[in-house]
């Protein structure tokens, strides 16, 4: 198991976003997590990405605990990929230097692999808010697997794309978790179970 959560409650103040919840994760697998909106779903992506520490509940990475991991950040920059719901590219660098940012291996051939596989090569010079929505969103995929992360949290990775586009990048996530990524993510798009292995529904805070 690559991440096991047990456990989970989440309280907003003294709102109840998550209750007591169970989640596990095999190395290679390929989730998503779908459901009413406001059901819990970002929530609990936070929470199993370490972003989030929640009210009540224990989360293991490969068999030790989070609370455990002494350098929290170094451990999410390896191992951790991120796809916001909101992308949050820096608005005054390049794509380029965005991803270029994140990378630990700033000479990677990587990169250029993924710009092709994403459809973007052609923008990577330029600045966010000269692109489309559905540009930056493919940016901030390229930008989220740059380090070659073990696990791949998404959320609404394909909520500004076209099915065109959307196909392109559930490919993508489906041939990475074939090569041993982990790949979680939150969606409406219930086309995504043709890649899946496993669909889980949240629901007022519940797994279904
Ligand atoms: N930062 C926050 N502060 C307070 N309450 C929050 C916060 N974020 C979420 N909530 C509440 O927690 C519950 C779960 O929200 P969450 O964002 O996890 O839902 P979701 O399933 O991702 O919804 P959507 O499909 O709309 O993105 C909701 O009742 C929401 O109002
Ligand atoms: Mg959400």
């Amino acid at each position: 198991m690559i991440l096991e959560a047990r456990g989970i409650t989440h309280y907003y103040k003294h709102d109840l976003a998550l209750d007591n919840v169970d989640f596990t994760a095999k190395k290679g697998e390929f989730i998503a997590i779908v459901g009413e909106s406001g059901g819990g779903k970002s929530t609990l992506l936070s929470i199993l990405s370490s972003l989030l520490r929640p009210t009540l509940g224990e989360l293991f990475f490969e068999g030790k605990a989070y609370a455990q991991i002494k350098d929290i950040d170094a451990f999410r920059q390896k191992e951790i990929g991120f796809i916001f719901q909101f992308h949050y590219l820096i608005g005054y660098l390049t794509v380029l230097e965005n991803i270029k940012l994140a990378a630990i291996d700033k000479k990677s051939p990587y990169i250029d692999t993924l710009f092709e596989q994403c459809g973007i090569e052609a923008i990577k010079d330029k600045y966010p808010d000269e692109i489309s929505g559905g540009q930056r969103q493919r940016a901030a995929i390229v930008r989220a697997l740059v380090n070659a992360p073990k696990i791949i949290f998404a959320d609404e990775p394909t909520g500004n794309l076209d099915s065109h586009n959307s196909q392109n990048i559930y490919e993508l996530f489906k041939s990475l978790s074939q090569s041993g990524t982990t790949i979680i993510i939150a969606t409406h798009d219930r086309n995504v179970s043709a890649y899946t292995d496993k669909i889980i529904e949240v629901t007022d805070g519940k797994i279904l």
